[in-house]
């Protein structure tokens, strides 16, 4: 058995510890937010926080988070309130919306770390891939959210 904190719930599972960590976000706790794209770290959909660093959760085997919190799209904030997920609806950031969870994610950790990000960066800090070109509304999205926390 493997015990890990998902979005503050303690749970316990039997899987073999090599699993990766994006699967058992899915399959055993049922959080469909967290999405698969590549599998191999590139394009950024799975991204989630391990305590609360940017984690791309298809490369991460699950006995390497043990101990650990694990934070997905669906417990950023208990409203869908983060201020990334504010500025999100009010930029229409998304298109297809398939990549969006693991750009927030991957964006709060960036906040998290550095509240007034450059132009610059943002570019070097969101690596996560966008098939539909959101590229600029996102990095709009960033800036309107880090005004918002700086506002306190
Ligand atoms: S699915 Fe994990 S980085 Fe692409
Ligand atoms: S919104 Fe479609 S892949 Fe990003």
């Amino acid at each position: 058995m493997i015990t890990l904190e998902v979005n503050n719930q303690v749970i316990e599972i039997d899987v073999e510890p090599d699993t990766p960590l994006l699967w058992v976000i899915r399959e055993k706790a049922g959080l469909q937010g967290t999405k698969f794209g590549c599998g191999a770290g590139v394009c950024g959909a799975c991204t989630v926080h391990v305590d609360g660093l940017a984690t791309r959760s298809c490369i991460t085997p699950v006995i390497t988070v043990e101990g650990k919190s694990v934070t997905t799209i669906e417990g950023l904030s208990p409203n869908g309130d983060h201020p990334l997920q504010k500025a999100w609806r009010e930029e229409q950031v998304p298109q297809c919306g398939y990549c969006q969870s693991g750009q927030i994610m991957a964006a709060a950790s960036l906040l998290n770390q550095n509240p007034n990000p450059s132009d610059e960066e943002i570019n070097q800090s969101m690596t996560n891939i966008c098939r539909c070109g959101t590229h600029q509304r996102i990095r709009n999205g960033i800036k309107k959210a880090s005004e918002e926390i700086r506002k306190g």
